[in-house]
């Protein structure tokens, strides 16, 4: 099932989600409703925050064409998507950082460059509740941050450049006000 999003100045996605206790029969139904939800919504990854849950939940999905090296190599074979990550962790970031454009499904229309750690040691629960760990490089690495900020109520304006947020406040602030009239807020 489709479930709806959630936009920026909705209060949820600034909520710090809770870890999640056991891996129960509703849990992976939600993780699936997420994954048909971010194909819908043609994205890479989803938090539970961005459809208005506050488990530590998020899925990924980052097409094997794009997880290559500059020789076309695969980054990650082993691993399968979707990604479904419970209980996510990072436990390690590379000294070595990117800037790459980024976006994000509660941001509609909204893009700008975001500098992070290259690559990242990841340990998370998986839907069969054994916890396993994975070294991530590259855009499967960077999406897997964004997600995990958003278990943490980051968003990725808030690692913007100043002049970025600058330039973006307007919208920004149109964005929150529409929000929080749809929600009743204002
Ligand atoms: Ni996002």
């Amino acid at each position: 099932m489709r479930l709806p999003m959630r936009f920026y100045g909705d209060p949820v996605l600034r909520e710090k989600t809770q870890p999640v206790g056991e891996v129960t029969e509703e849990l992976l139904r939600l993780a699936a409703d997420m994954v048909e939800t971010m194909h819908e919504e043609s994205g890479v990854g989803l938090a539970a925050p961005q459809i208005g849950r506050t488990e530590s939940l998020c899925v990924v999905e980052v097409p094997a064409d794009v997880d290559v090296d500059e020789e076309g190599n695969r980054l990650h074979p082993d691993i399968d998507m979707p990604m479904i990550l419970i209980n996510p962790e990072i436990t390690a970031f590379s000294d070595d950082q990117e800037s790459m454009e980024e976006g994000c499904l509660s941001f509609p229309g909204i893009g700008g460059q975001i500098r992070r750690p290259l690559a990242i040691a990841l340990s998370y629960t998986t839907p069969e509740g054994g916890r396993v760990e994975h070294s991530l490089t590259g855009f499967l690495s960077r999406v897997v941050q964004h997600e995990v900020d958003h278990l943490n109520g980051v968003l990725f304006i808030d690692r913007m450049s100043p002049v970025r947020k600058v330039a973006l406040s307007g919208r920004l602030k149109r964005m929150s006000r529409e929000t929080e009239a749809a929600l009743g807020l204002a």
